[in-house]
């Protein structure tokens, strides 16, 4: 778990541009020894998303920042991809739900061509976990459920901002959450049609622990034709 470092890099050295090898030969020479326990493919939970659920309170308890962190990658129809972070609400049996705006890149991408994976990292676990599957809208009762539960600023924001548009500058948007706070004043703010949850439905698990060596486990959970899970180990 150690973090070992020949040198650190002082802030002088860490900003011109002339300095720029100093930052390559900082990065290059850091090296951390993962120290985590055994992941085993017998002992591992028979249904993926109890071993993710496992992990999850574990990451909690062990107080991970931003557990709910993920990144996503999408990828257009052509095949050219994008990768962002977002924020896991909510999961069940079904996938993993976030939430966004529909008109955004992720979204339209995500329409388009459904197959998307998520990814979470915790350093301080040394453990990552790889989801891949296909991504739908939710219901819009579970959007609904959703925004109601947010805080005002932030169900206003949904309204100001046309997520993944060009604009002018900062005051362009700023204005228009203005004005749709005056507009929602002393009312409650509905939804936006074009913002809610999107879903994905897993096809494929993988769950990485960091081992010494760099022999890190890595056990893959693969959707079988007939809704069952087939479990095995990879190479690190
Ligand atoms: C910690 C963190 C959490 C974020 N959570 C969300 C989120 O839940 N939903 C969302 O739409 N964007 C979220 N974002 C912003 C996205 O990373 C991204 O900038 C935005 O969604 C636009 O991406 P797109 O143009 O690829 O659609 C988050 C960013 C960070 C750094």
């Amino acid at each position: 778990m150690q973090e070992k470092s020949k040198k650190s890099l002082s802030k002088s050295e860490s900003n011109s541009r002339a300095d720029r090898p100093v930052l390559e030969e900082y990065i290059r020479q850091l090296r951390k020894e993962y120290s985590g326990d055994i992941l085993d493919e017998n002992s591992v939970e028979r249904n993926p998303y109890q071993e993710f659920i496992k992990w999850l309170e574990h990451a909690v308890k062990s107080g991970v920042q931003d557990p709910h962190a993920m990144v996503l990658a999408t990828a257009s129809p052509d095949g050219v991809p994008s990768a962002r972070v977002v924020l896991l609400r909510e999961y069940d049996n079904d996938g993993f739900i976030f939430f966004t705006n529909y008109g955004s890149r992720k979204a339209t991408e995500a329409l388009k061509n459904p197959r998307a994976s998520i990814l979470f990292f915790w350093r301080e676990m040394d453990r990552q976990i790889r989801i891949e599957g296909r991504i739908e809208k939710v219901d819009p009762v579970i959007s609904d459920r959703y925004f109601e539960s947010r805080p005002k600023d932030s169900q206003i924001a949904a309204w100001a901002s046309n997520q993944s548009e060009l604009i002018r500058d900062r005051e362009e948007l700023e204005k228009k959450f203005a004005g749709f706070e005056g507009r929602f004043l002393n009312v409650p703010v509905p939804r936006p049609e074009n913002w809610g949850g999107l879903r994905l439905r897993p096809e494929r698990f993988e769950f990485w622990q960091g081992r010494p060596g760099r022999l890190h486990d890595r056990i893959v959970y693969a959707l079988e034709d007939d809704g069952s899970w087939r479990i095995f180990r990879l190479a690190p």
